[in-house]
């Protein structure tokens, strides 16, 4: 009922609804849509009543399931968490379908690459999607490729904001951090049985106080922007690319997209640290530099940054 009433209220801005004709609408006892309409503004929502009914005044910047109708019975929003990589993971390990998106206000210990941590202030946007496709395991790594080189669209599209990628898994604007991803993937006997990819944007959030080397896309629009729409848009350009782009071809997209090739970088990996200039990035995803004295290195898990 919440997404259809806000939806009426909405339609309607500025003139009144009456309580009667909602009934009405939703076949039920007036009780019932008062009752909804308490429920809402406990949650952050201004719905005025009046005698001639209930007006949406505002609404909270807050990605609720049925903010996104299409998604309404696979997202779960919690207003705190560890991480949402950990719920994800128990309701994949748990048989939720393909698509479960769990999204959290804050996280208590948000995971990032290589063991790091997330900061994930309130105002940022923070969630993890279960995949499960139909697809080799050895190209599981493709869809998060596939889901930063959609951000990238997304950002220009809701906040008008020019970013890059940068291998594997980071958004940039301006040379500034603005998103990571964080993917795990589970298979079995040849099959995998899910991928989740966790995303996090600083969007309205305060920035981690020691990295000067983060951007919000607040700071870059210059004016805070709907975390909810970005969300909403996301899903929807990631769930056409899925269907529409040929798995063959998105390490091609990406690269098009991408401003770490042909720079001089610095890769750390586990082991060692490498120098030289990001030639390529190959179709398993892996990150090809030649270095200062011309060998030619194939990475397939570090960190990159631009020298
Ligand atoms: C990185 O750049 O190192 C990846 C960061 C990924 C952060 C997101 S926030 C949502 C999801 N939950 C987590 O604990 N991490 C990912």
């Amino acid at each position: 009922m919440k997404s259809r009433l806000l939806d009426i209220l909405r339609t309607r801005a500025g003139s009144a609804v009456s309580c009667r004709q909602l009934s009405e609408e939703f076949v039920c006892p007036a009780a019932r849509v008062e009752e909804a309409v308490q429920e809402l503004n406990g949650l952050g929502y201004i719905i005025a009543t009046d005698e001639g009914g209930y007006r949406l005044l505002a609404s909270p910047d807050i990605p609720f399931p049925w903010e996104i109708p299409e998604y309404e019975e696979r997202l779960h929003y919690f207003p705190q968490t560890d991480s949402t990589m950990d719920v994800a993971r128990q309701m994949a390990k748990g048989g939720c379908p393909h698509k479960t998106v769990v999204v959290a206000g804050t996280q208590r210990s948000g995971r990032g690459r290589l063991n790091r941590s997330w900061y994930s202030e309130e105002g940022g946007l923070y969630f993890t999607m279960v995949l499960r496709p139909d697809i080799r395991p050895a190209d599981g790594f493709k869809l998060t490729f596939l889901a930063s080189l959609t951000l990238v669209g997304v950002l220009q599209e809701t906040a008008g904001i020019e970013t890059t990628v940068k291998w594997p898994n980071d958004i940039l604007a301006g040379g500034r951090k603005i998103c990571g991803l964080l993917a795990e993937m589970d298979a079995a006997s040849g099959a995998i049985e899910f991928v989740n990819i966790g995303i996090g944007i600083n969007v309205n959030n305060r920035l981690p106080p020691d990295q000067t080397a983060a951007a919000s896309v607040e700071m870059l629009a210059g004016r805070r922007v709907s975390r909810t729409m970005i969300l909403r848009r996301f899903l929807e350009r990631f769930e056409a690319n899925l269907r529409d782009v040929p798995l063959s071809d998105v390490i091609r997209r990406w690269k098009k997209t991408a401003g770490s090739l042909q720079k001089r970088v610095t890769v750390e990996t586990c082991e060692e640290s490498i120098q030289g200039t990001a030639e390529d990035v190959d179709s398993e995803g892996a990150l090809i530099v030649r270095t200062d004295n011309g060998r030619r290195r194939r990475i397939v898990y570090g960190d990159c940054f631009y020298r």
